[in-house]
């Protein structure tokens, strides 16, 4: 691949549910190390479009290109393999609930990159660690806080080595005072240069992280831009507006 070309291109997605047009022709690429950040109304599209990228939900048309490959929609293999390249962290962490944070960790690494047990414990200890979660490797789900919880979950995407990151609204689940733990790791990872694409009404992660600012509204991207050019004081773009009143919502509520 050259360097130079995008990982990931998505070009003209659609996806209805029954009658109704969920995305219309969704498109944009993503550079190596680059951050998106989605956001926008509710119901605009944004988990729809998350899950279209690693096909959990498979477009109706459009193309999906990873490393200049396109991705066939109807073979397996295909699919597959995309799902183990493009890692998704779900705004409910999605534990299984019978396993323990390191069982939680090394159960893919065993069954889907065939690694045997103690490679694969080695590798989740690395990445507990990476998460601050080094000394939980025993707990089960219910006994981790939610920020806890959502950072096993972090841990468990990373130890596939996924190329990219979708994380959907990963802190929306949590209350104010775990938030701010799983944006230092979300952070630390886009220090380490990690591609990710997030949905998120986070201002930090928005002004603090976004490479891009893509706006969703009615299944469409009606906005796109860095944040330096979107979200200026007094400017007159959507996000300028959506954010200020994330920012009046999150003051009512202290
Ligand atoms: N599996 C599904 N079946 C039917 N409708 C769905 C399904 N998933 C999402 N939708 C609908 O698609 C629209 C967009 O939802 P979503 O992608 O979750 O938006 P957002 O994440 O921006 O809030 C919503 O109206 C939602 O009800
Ligand atoms: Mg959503």
């Amino acid at each position: 691949m050259n360097d130079n070309s995008p990982i990931l291109r998505v070009n003209n997605i659609c996806k209805s549910f029954a009658e109704n047009n969920i995305l219309n022709s969704v498109s944009f690429q993503l550079n190596k190390g680059e951050i998106k950040v989605l956001i926008g109304p509710s119901g605009g599209g944004k988990s729809t479009l998350l899950q279209c990228i690693n096909c959990l939900v498979v477009p109706d048309s459009g193309d999906i290109m990873l490393e200049n490959k396109q991705i066939d929609f109807s073979s397996k293999q295909d699919l597959y393999s995309l799902r183990q390249q493009v890692g998704m962290i779900f705004q409910d962490f999605n534990l299984f609930d019978h396993l323990t944070s390191l069982d939680n960790i090394t159960i893919a690494l065993r069954k889907v990159k065939k690694i045997d047990k103690n490679e694969a414990e080695k590798r989740a200890r690395i990445e507990l660690e990476q998460v601050g979660l080094g000394d939980k490797e025993e707990l089960y789900p219910a006994q981790l806080s939610g920020g806890q919880k959502q950072r096993v979950a972090i841990a468990r995407a990373l130890a596939m080595d996924p190329k990219i990151l979708m994380l959907d609204e990963p802190t929306s689940a949590l209350d104010p005072e775990l938030i701010g733990e799983v944006i230092a790791v979300i952070k630390s990872l886009a220090q380490q240069g990690m591609t990710m694409v997030m949905a998120t009404h986070q201002i930090s992660l928005i002004s603090g992280l976004a490479d891009e600012i893509l706006f969703m509204e009615n299944g469409k991207i009606v906005e796109q831009g860095p944040p330096s050019s979107l979200l200026t004081a007094g400017s007159s773009s959507k996000t300028q507006g959506f954010c200020d009143r994330l920012n009046e919502l999150s003051e009512v509520e202290g």
